[in-house]
Order: C-alpha cells, then structure tokens, then sequence
C-alpha cells in the first residue's frame, strides 16, 4: 500500500525504523552513551515531524528491544527516564499534528511511572488520525509471536475457533500490528545489516534500507533519501517484472 506525493513519488504508507547507534555515536565524540540516547531522542523528534508532514500514515520506532533490559542498569534507567520526558513534552505536538500513539510490546515490564505517562498518552490521542505513531518498547517480534499464538490455541481449546480457521489474517490479528497495514519500508540505521527480533511476522514484504548514519545524525534529509530509495524500488510480490509492467 503506497501512495503519490509530489517530492517523492511514492510514499510508503507504514515506515518502520531500527533507530540504531545511539552509543557508537557518543563514544566516537568520547561521551558516555546516554548523551547519545538524548541526541537520538531529537532525531526522534525530527523524523515523527517529517514522516507526518510527507504523508507516512503509520511510523513504527524501535525504541527499546526486549534483549535490551540486559544493559547496564544505568543505561537502562537513563532511557525510561528519556522516554518518559518525550511522552510528557510531545504530547501537545502530538495532538497538533493528529498523531495518534501506540506501544508494541510488554508494556507491564516498563517502570509504573512510564506505563502511566504512556497510558495518558495513549488515551489522549485515541482520536488522532493524521498518523499512527507505534513505539516498540520491550518489544520482541517472537515474544509478540509466541503470545499471539498462545490466544489463538486458548481459542481453539475453548471450541471458539476452528484450526482450520487460522490463516495469515487471523495470525495478523492477534499480533501489536493489528489492524494496520504491514511496513512497506524499513529503515535500519548505524550500519548494522540485521533485523534484532524486530516485527518478523509483519516484514515479510517490506524493502530494506541500511544506512551507516548513526541515528543521531539521522535527520529530514537523510529521511527522504531513504524515501527516494524506496519509490524507484520495483515491488514485485513473486511476480515477474512484465507482469508488472501489464497491469
Ligand atoms: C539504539 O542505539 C538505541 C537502543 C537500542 C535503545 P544503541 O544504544 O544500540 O547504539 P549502539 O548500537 O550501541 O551504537
Ligand atoms: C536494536 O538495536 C533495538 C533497537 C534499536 C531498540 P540493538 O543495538 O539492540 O541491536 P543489536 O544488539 O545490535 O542486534
Ligand atoms: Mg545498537
């Protein structure tokens, strides 16, 4: 699902984005790491305002992974307390820009006081339309999976659901993602070429753009290069480029 705009020719309906290299970022500048998280937290910034203006309907942010509550428990405080202060600040601009927030993942391991903030969020911006904003947090695609898979077995035990009911839509339905549209593209920045437990159901079909920016350095026009990459993509969904050019 894509549609026309007229600086870029085609844009890409949901974006989802590995926002990686926080930490190499401040170590290359001999910082410590947080101060890293809080550049990135003005990318963040910046990205969600370009995606909502170039008509991205739905922004998926890898914020924080599952794996991630293994770091040092500085690092991690810092981050919950970094996420909190951007829910508190962006809420107005949220509901200027019509962007309406999600969170994907274990929202109940995240401290009381995030899930607050984030709930208030949530709820404030229920009836925003302009874009969907999901942020991953503790979020991890098999854990996603697993659980999802685990109601449609509870389902079927109760005599609810046939197996033979299950389908890719119905798989659809009982993961974060449900209801929205799969990411047409996903952007991974900092270099690294692998997906780290991100949305693995739902990426099936999505192109893939790896940069080696840092996502500090990850602004408005490194953004749109990506977007200008994506729209000279040919999608062809198992099809043959000429049946393509037929239809
Ligand atoms: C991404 O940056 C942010 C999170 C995972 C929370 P990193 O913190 O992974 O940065 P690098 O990869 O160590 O540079
Ligand atoms: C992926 O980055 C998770 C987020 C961006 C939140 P990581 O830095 O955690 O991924 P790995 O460990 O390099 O695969
Ligand atoms: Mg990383």
């Amino acid at each position: 699902m894509q549609e026309k705009n007229n600086s870029i020719d085609v844009v890409p309906t949901h974006v989802a984005l590995i926002m990686d290299g926080n930490g190499r970022w401040a170590e290359q500048r001999k910082r410590p790491r947080l101060f890293g998280h809080k550049a990135g937290v003005d990318s963040v910034r910046i990205i969600v305002e370009a995606a909502r203006n170039i008509g991205v309907k739905h922004l998926t942010l890898y914020a924080f992974s599952t794996e991630n509550w293994q770091r040092p428990g500085v690092e991690v405080k810092g981050l919950m307390s970094l996420l909190k202060t951007y829910l508190q600040v962006e809420l107005k601009k949220m509901l200027k820009n019509g962007i309406c927030l999600q969170c994907f993942g274990q929202m109940k391991r995240l401290p009381p006081d995030v899930q607050d903030v984030l709930n208030t969020v949530i709820s404030d911006t229920r009836h925003c339309r302009d874009m969907r904003l999901n942020l991953a947090l503790s979020y991890g695609a098999r854990a996603e999976l697993v659980a999802g898979v685990r109601d449609i077995a509870r389902k079927c035990c109760a005599g609810d659901l046939q197996p033979d009911e299950i389908d890719d839509s119905l798989l659809s339905d009982h993961l974060y993602s449900q209801g929205q549209p799969d990411p047409d593209l996903l952007i991974r920045t900092g270099g690294e070429k692998r997906l780290s437990n991100f949305l693995l159901w739902q990426l099936s079909y999505a192109e893939i753009y790896f940069t080696e920016t840092m996502w500090p350095d990850f602004h408005e026009q490194q953004f749109l290069e990506a977007l200008k990459e994506f729209s000279i993509r040919q999608r062809r969904f198992g099809k043959t480029g000429a049946q393509l050019a037929a239809q």
